[in-house]
């Protein structure tokens, strides 16, 4: 297993993007990023700015945590002496994060390690309402034993509150008086109905802060109690999140990676045509990295008006992928496919295992040549040929390198592709912290279920009047 935590830089190589890598008609001209560079420079300055304020409250809390961390590693150190599982209620930017940090920094298989192998309880988001995933979770935990984390921002997401709403009539009845001590809140530190219930039943409370929207809030309690309850090392993942900030304060374009990044997938999108970013980690560890990034990504940039009110409909389709399981499922598509993408590669340098393969076969020379190697050579060398194939057709594709995935290369990780959103923001002009689009789908589910306010009966009203399904077109 791997010693100490190095706390070397993650490195973004661009070199399979470029014109000098793929010729003039498939890749970005260096001259081309220089001629957006006063752009980038103030999309920077917007965004430095504005630190703290507005919806950039996530920039600060690399920094502004010292009492809120000791709180939480308190909390958490409460949790592990009197509980032995802990689930998150949420959904979204409430869930995504939790769920991409445990899988990358604790054991692949934790919750089936007894628990003296584990830093903590046994852990589960909860990010569905899928009610036979609620019974299943229920067949598998004691709520006699389980502390339940219920968190969203807005306070009010239907998804986490039914949720809510089933488990706390259960600790009520198996644990009676008792049943707030097995819950604690992260929401708004104003608004919503959580803080309200927190209040009145005395739950363990803590606060999102007002300038820190759901999908940018994983540095906040939200991402840090369920990481710290499961022994990761929070303090690590905020140093790597400021170092990240260090590196990206310049308004040079190709001295701050997140403002390169933010350039180059705008030339793709806005350019290019390229409208697909495909996230591809080469580690089983970064599997839901991916899935974290989706939600950021598209969710902030996904937008069908600027902010000077001029109709768009701007973004990029982020879609997930896992290097090497989906060069047997994908990369044909990637490689032959329409010139739609570009391919983000996540290597690890140094895997927390080495695992050899052993020599054998030796009357099949093509199994043979593998003995004596390890699979960390070969996913590396699959990580290559992936790269190789993708740029010999011409296909655009770029490195992030984590020397390690630990908590402090996590951090970075995290704060680069939020600095990388918020500047795509800005290159975009779109307001990259709302999210209109999913408010038609929520009311119209509202009017759905019968809820009798005015806004969901009018919903419910303008749904009827909709086209008749036609039998010819159900089979
Ligand atoms: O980024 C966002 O704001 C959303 O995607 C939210 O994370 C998601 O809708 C869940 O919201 P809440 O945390 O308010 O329950």
């Amino acid at each position: 297993m791997m010693a100490d935590m190095i706390k070397k830089p993650i490195v973004l190589d661009v070199n399979n993007m470029m014109a000098d890598t793929l010729g003039f008609q498939y890749g970005i001209a260096h001259a081309q990023v220089d001629e957006y560079a006063p752009f980038a420079a103030a999309a920077n300055q917007a965004v430095q700015a504005a630190r703290g304020t507005g919806w950039l409250g996530w920039t600060e809390l690399p920094y502004n945590q010292e009492e809120i961390v000791a709180h939480i590693e308190k909390t958490a150190e409460r949790v592990r002496a009197n509980f032995d599982t802990f689930v998150v209620l949420g959904i979204g930017g409430s869930a995504l994060g939790p769920i991409a940090v445990q899988q990358a920094l604790n054991h692949l298989h934790y919750n089936e390690l007894p628990a003296e192998k584990r830093g903590g309880p046994r852990l589960y988001v909860e990010d569905n309402i899928d009610p036979e995933r609620m019974q299943a979770l229920l067949d598998v935990i004691d709520v006699k034993t389980t502390c339940f984390n219920v968190i969203t921002k807005s306070g009010a997401t239907a998804e986490t509150m039914s949720q809510y709403l089933t488990i706390s009539e259960l600790l009520k009845k198996e644990v009676g008086d008792k049943w707030p001590e097995h819950i604690i809140a992260t929401t708004d530190c104003e608004k919503g109905n959580l803080i309200k219930l927190a209040k009145e039943n005395g739950f363990d409370l803590f606060y999102i802060p007002g300038s820190v929207g759901g999908r940018f809030s994983e540095l906040s309690p939200v991402g840090l109690i369920p990481a710290a309850v499961c022994g990761i090392d929070i303090r690590a993942m905020l140093e790597g999140a400021a170092a990240m900030d260090e590196r990206c304060k310049s308004d040079d374009v190709w001295q701050n990676p997140a403002l390169l990044e933010a350039v180059l997938q705008y030339i793709c999108m806005q350019d290019m045509g390229v409208n697909i970013q495909v996230t591809m980690p080469y580690a089983d560890s970064l599997k839901y990295m991916a899935d974290w990034f989706c939600q950021l990504w598209a969710e902030s940039l996904g937008k069908n008006v600027t902010r000077k009110g001029m109709a768009c409909n701007f973004g990029q389709t982020p879609v997930k992928s896992l290097g090497v399981t989906d060069q047997h499922s994908q990369l044909q598509l990637y490689t032959e496919g329409p010139y739609d993408k570009v391919i983000t590669l996540l290597k690890v340098e140094e895997f927390r295992a080495e695992s050899p393969i052993p020599h054998g076969c030796e009357q099949f020379p093509d199994v043979a040549f593998l003995g004596g190697k390890s699979l960390n050579q070969l996913i590396e060398a699959e990580r290559q040929g992936t790269e190789y194939a993708l740029t010999k057709k011409g296909r655009m594709s770029q490195c992030i390198t984590l020397p390690q995935v630990n908590a402090h290369t996590i951090g970075q990780l995290i704060y680069f592709y939020e600095l990388a959103t918020a500047y795509a923001g800005e290159l975009l002009d779109i307001d990259a912290f709302n999210q209109p689009g999913v408010e038609e789908s929520k009311i119209a589910s509202y009017a759905v279920l019968g809820n009798t306010s005015e806004k969901y009966q009018k919903k419910a009203e303008e749904m009827a009047k909709r086209p008749a399904k036609k039998d010819e077109y159900i089979l």
